[in-house]
């Protein structure tokens, strides 16, 4: 099989409260979604990284993007929502990829993906018949909130996981699940509702995904070490 990365890059960032779409936020010399790219770009197994942006972006041109584009499609398709950005991206995909193909989708906003981890779940994968997702055993105590800012009740976390990215299936399977769940915040949900189980990939916490201000310095610090 072949090997195919799609990032979703046609959120405006809300929550992190700047300008600009957190996506072309500087982060460590680069913007925020260099580094993701840059990363899958240099997976060996993925002959091409899509990146997706929204059809009004005004920012990717400010950048330069070269040392990236011979492995680099760059998509003007993004929808109102991830996963509508998502499965448009099939859709041109689907032009000349085969339903067997792999996909794997990661958000742009987890710019601390490393190589290993992709290499990892692809190894962990690829004789796979469902597909899978990078995710870490939740480590702290669970609350539920009630009334008021108060406990409700404690969840107990014993065989929970966050859900990270990427997350890997192949083309055809994920087209038919994004057209019967639209309404999923990760792929994995959508094949979870056609009754498949996905399976969970452990990754570690430097994989988070970068959604308030305070992430922009852990980040940055993550990212310079690794580069001395
Ligand atoms: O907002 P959140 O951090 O959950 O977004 C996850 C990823 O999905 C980001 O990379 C974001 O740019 C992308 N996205 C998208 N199209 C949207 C909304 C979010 O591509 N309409």
């Amino acid at each position: 099989s072949r090997f195919f990365a799609i990032v979703p890059a046609a959120g405006s960032g809300s929550r992190m409260g700047a300008k600009r779409p957190k996506q072309y936020l500087e982060l460590a010399g680069r913007p925020m979604l260099w580094h993701a790219l840059a990363t899958l770009t240099r997976v060996s197994r993925i002959e091409r990284v899509c990146v997706v942006l929204s059809p009004e972006d005004e920012w990717w041109e400010e950048f330069d993007w070269q040392p990236l584009a011979e492995r680099l499609q760059v998509l003007r398709v993004g929808g109102s929502t991830r996963a509508g950005s998502v499965a448009n991206a099939l859709r041109v995909l689907a032009a000349d990829l085969a339903a067997e193909d792999w996909v794997l989708v990661h958000d742009a906003a987890r710019a601390c993906l490393t190589e290993a981890q992709v290499d990892g779940l692809i190894e962990a994968l690829a004789d796979d018949p469902v597909g899978g997702l990078l995710a870490q055993p939740v480590a702290d105590t669970l609350k539920r909130s009630g009334a008021d800012g108060r406990v409700a009740a404690t969840v107990s976390r014993e065989a929970m996981w966050q859900a990270q990215t990427p997350q890997m299936f192949r083309l055809g399977l994920l087209r038919e699940a994004l057209q019967a769940k639209p309404g999923v915040t990760d792929e994995a949900g959508a094949v979870e509702a056609l009754g498949l189980c996905p399976r969970l990939i452990a990754a570690d916490a430097t994989n988070f995904k970068l959604t308030y201000p305070q992430d922009l310095a852990l980040a940055e610090l993550i990212l310079r070490a690794r580069s001395e």
